[in-house]
This record gives C-alpha cells, structure tokens and sequence, in this order.
C-alpha cells in the first residue's frame, strides 16, 4: 500500500514517458483528490491522452526514471512496470473514449452490462451470466443517463450522444470510483455535448466520483470544471482554478509556437481572473483503437 495523503484519487510522481527518443510526457507531478472533476486541455499531441493511459496502467512509463503513478493509495506502475495490484485497480477506474466503443451488435443494455465483466473472475462471454439483479442495476445506470426506454435497442441504431451516455451508463455499472474520459464529446453536436458533460458533472456532484476529461474544447472545461491542467509538450503549464484561465494563456497553448520555458517567462503561467473561453479549433487525433474489454475494466 503506498502511503498517499487521505483522499487522494491520483498521485503521479516524475512520470516519464519517450517513445522513439521522443518525450510524450516529461517530468509530470500531479496529484488530484478523490471528488475532483479536472479538465486535461492542451493541443493535438501534448500528452493528453498517453497521460489517461498511464493513470489507468494502460501504458508504462520510461523504465529509467520513469516515475510512478498511484491510484486509490495503490501503486498502478513504477519505473516502467505494472504493479500487481494495476489489473485490480483497473476495474475500479472507467474508461471513455472518442469513439464510445460499444458492440453495434449488442442491445443498449447488453452494451452496459459490460461494466460487470471486471467483477466476474472468468468471463466466459454469455450473457446469459448475467443476473436478475446485475439487470436491474444496468437499468439503473440507463435510467440514470437518460436511455432506459431503449434498452432493448441495437447499439448501431443510436445517435453519437447516445452511445456515449451508453458508455457512460456502462461505467456507472462497473462501479468506477475515477472516471477516466478522453475526448468524450470530440464527436458530438454541440447538443449532445452539452448533454453528456451535464451527466459527467452530475455525476461528479451527486455520486462523488473523480473525474478527468481531456477537452479540445476549452469552452467546456470552463462550463464544467472548476479545476483545468493543461499540459504542452508533456508538461504541466496550467494547473489551477477555470476561472483564472484567460484568451491570452489559451492563445499561447494552442499555438505551435512556445515553449513551456518561454510560457512560464512570459508571466501566462497563472493568469488573473480574465475573460474566458475560446474554442480551440484544432480537430482531435484518432485515438489509438482501444480494446472494448480494457473500456470495461476487464483486463
Ligand atoms: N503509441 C505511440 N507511439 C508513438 N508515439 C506516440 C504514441 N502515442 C502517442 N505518441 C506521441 O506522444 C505525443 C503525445 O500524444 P497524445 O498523448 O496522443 O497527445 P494528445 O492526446 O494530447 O493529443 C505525441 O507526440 C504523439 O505523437
Ligand atoms: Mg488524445
């Protein structure tokens, strides 16, 4: 058990990570506590995503100085190994992708039903392991986002916004306490964005689970999150309230120019309460493809 300050949700310590020589995310200290919901902004590549990865032991960290990252006072991974208890860890960590990753062929309550594989120790992949009782909490979990009247319903047949609540309910049933969600509304109408942040929030506020969302809409972090990190080059250039981000700070994140040195000399670090919100208009990159039983916890 590693010793982490009481209530904390995620504690990650000099985490390193290069690929092909190339840092994706250096140096990185942070730590957020259980009942927090964070926006995890910055431009394409800044390591927004390979950051999710390694809080949910997805990926490792550099096997030199590679850092460690902990999760629920458990270690996830440590100088570029998994600890024994990350498999563990993982099923009490959701996973929400851009793509929503369900099984077009499984029905809306099938698909949520799929939080529960984490829980059982074979899966032998029938439904029909599925009891009365784990049918009844999946429905709640629809009911919770709103799309309990088309349970019975083809995942193909849904609306974009639909399917992500559909992951989200999955989530829910999987009895996630840290909501890990990459880019979840990335592909949505503004509408139905706006619908699944509303579901995150309040699932935030009433069932107290912790919740990082990587946005590329700087507009919604600040609607929906009191706290941002933004990240550039794999650092933490931001770290603080929503409110004191302003246009100026958000220019010199998403421009190509500027280096995290020359942020920090520039004074943007922390900014005064200012006017808020643009909306990057950089389109998310494709995600790598993900395994829909890592989504579930499963594995
Ligand atoms: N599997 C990978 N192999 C090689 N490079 C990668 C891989 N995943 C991410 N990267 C690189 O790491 C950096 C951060 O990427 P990523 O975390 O996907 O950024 P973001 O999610 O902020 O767009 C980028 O330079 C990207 O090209
Ligand atoms: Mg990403």
């Amino acid at each position: 058990m590693f010793a982490t300050p009481a209530g904390m949700a995620i504690e990650i310590r000099g985490l390193n990570k290069t690929f092909s020589h190339k840092p994706a995310i250096s140096r990185l200290n942070l730590e957020i506590g259980a009942g927090e919901m964070v926006a995890l902004i910055g431009a394409s590549g800044s390591g927004k995503s390979t950051l999710l990865r390694h809080i949910a032991g997805l990926s490792c960290c550099d096997k030199t100085q590679g850092g460690q990252v902990h999760v629920l006072g458990q270690t996830v991974q440590s100088n570029g190994f998994l600890s024994r208890d990350a498999r563990r860890l993982r099923a009490r960590v959701g996973y929400i992708f851009q793509q929503f990753n369900l099984v077009d062929r499984l029905s809306v309550l099938e698909n949520t039903l799929l939080g529960f594989l984490g829980q059982i120790p074979h899966w032998r992949g029938c439904m029909r392991l599925f009891s009365a009782e784990q049918k009844e909490l999946a429905m709640e979990a629809l009911a919770r986002v709103g799309l309990a009247e088309i349970a019975r319903q083809r995942a193909s047949t849904l609306s974009g916004g639909q399917q992500q609540r559909v992951a989200i309910a999955r989530a829910l049933t999987q009895k996630a306490e840290i909501i890990l969600a990459d880019e979840p509304i990335a592909s949505l109408d503004p509408e139905s964005a706006r619908k699944v942040m509303e579901i995150l929030e309040s699932i935030n506020a009433r069932d107290g689970k912790t919740i990082v969302v990587t946005l590329h809409q700087v507009d919604y972090a600040l609607r929906y999150c009191r706290r941002a990190v933004a990240l550039k080059n794999g650092q933490i250039v931001f770290d603080g309230d929503t409110e004191n981000l302003n246009g100026a700070f958000l220019d010199s994140l998403y421009s190509v120019t500027g280096s995290v040195p020359e942020l920090r000399a520039s004074g943007k670090w922390r900014m005064p309460p200012g006017s808020a919100g643009i909306a990057a208009n950089e389109i998310a990159r494709e995600i790598p493809h993900q395994n829909l039983l890592l989504a579930a916890g499963y594995q």
